[in-house]
């Protein structure tokens, strides 16, 4: 059969990504970013999110079939998010989706974020080895997944309690007044420091917690735990060792990751390991997840970074693999999810 052409759009969050593939491969990827609008407050306004998707649509999507050198009358299907994210802008891409759909007379498909973020790894390095364990970090969502079948069987095997990875990140940025997203910065000043100066806690990793956490993250704690460090110190009149605060906060994160990420694959009978979302740009990360994976005899696939943060190549990536494999399409009068399940 003739790889299906499928357009993807991605609005759950501050990206306006619209993408078109061509089975497993990406011919078309443009993405809109109203990041620069939220910077002044230090988080998305989701007001100010939804309004730059209603902007960026039409032209993102021009863009891509530009880009792939298509007509929207050749698409074979429309994937769109439909959740989780911000409700307001799910809105916006799921409302132009269901237009193509309707307008082209094509199949839509609505798509978990999540899963996707997982299914754009065929785009880079092609079909996904089962089952596999998937760590999705980001300033939206920390997760881990158990993915057997990428379009049938999914599961959550846990997830933050509190804030996100990438949240803590730019939280603990903020304390050391450094400009969101503060994740870059952090992982830059971190080179430069001893992620042994101080000992920060590792949430739900021992004891009770453990037990009922096992696969679960916190870091609400660790963020409560470096504001109080810091202030003690300033409050004292004492300069802040702001890399060795970057280097010893960023240790406590990743070494929760990578360690429950790789008990994952132990325990479920993975022998890969995807790492996507836009903190799997983060170098010690990386580095981290390698050592303790090959130490394990498990591989690890991070997809590129323009392909870990939210994008359009995702949706299309994973509609067109729901294509392949005969799924059922999704009723045109398909429903947004802010707090979608997995
Ligand atoms: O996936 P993404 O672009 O958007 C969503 O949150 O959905 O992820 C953005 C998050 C921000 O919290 C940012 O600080 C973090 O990813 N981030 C990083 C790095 N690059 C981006 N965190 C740590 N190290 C990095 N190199
Ligand atoms: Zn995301």
């Amino acid at each position: 059969a003739r790889a299906p052409l499928v357009l993807g759009i991605e609005s759950s969050c501050d990206e306006t990504g619209v993408a078109i593939v061509r089975g497993q491969e990406l011919i078309g990827n443009a993405v809109a970013s109203s990041l620069e609008e939220h910077a002044r407050f230090g988080g998305v306004i989701p007001e100010i999110a939804s309004r730059a998707h209603l902007e960026a649509m039409v032209p993102m999507i021009d863009e891509a079939c530009d880009q792939a050198g298509v007509a929207l009358a050749d698409l074979d299907a429309i994937a769109v998010t439909s959740g989780p994210g911000l409700a307001g802008a799910l809105l916006v891409g799921v409302a132009a989706a269901k237009s193509l759909a309707f307008a082209l007379d094509k199949p839509l498909y609505g798509i978990n974020h999540l899963v996707a973020h997982v299914g754009v790894d065929v785009l880079e390095h092609g079909t996904l080895p089962m089952p596999m364990v998937a760590l999705l970090v980001s300033g939206g969502h920390t997760n881990l997944l158990l993915v057997r079948d990428i379009c049938s069987d999914v599961v959550s095997l846990g997830q933050t309690i509190d804030d996100a990875a990438g949240e803590a990140y730019d939280k603990v940025a903020r304390l050391l007044d450094l400009p969101y997203p503060g994740g870059p910065h952090i992982d830059r000043l971190a080179a430069e420091g001893d992620p042994r100066a101080i000992r920060f806690p590792r949430g739900l990793t021992s004891g009770r917690d453990m037990q009922r956490h096992r696969y679960d993250f916190s870091f609400s704690g660790l963020k409560t735990a470096v504001a109080r460090w810091v202030e003690t110190r300033r409050a004292a009149g004492e300069e802040i060792p702001v890399a060795d605060v970057a280097a010893s906060f960023q240790e406590a994160v990743v070494d929760v990751l990578t360690r429950k990420a790789v008990l994952a694959c132990q325990e479920h009978g993975a022998t890969d390991l995807l790492v996507g979302g836009g903190v799997a740009a983060n170098k010690r990360l990386r580095t981290l997840a390698e050592e303790r994976c090959t130490a394990a005899g498990i591989t690890v696939r991070v997809p590129r970074p323009g392909l870990c943060t939210d994008n359009g190549a995702m949706v299309a990536a994973l509609g067109a693999q729901l294509v392949m494999a005969g799924a059922e399409p999704s009723p045109l009068d398909l429903a947004t999810d802010s707090s979608m399940p997995i």
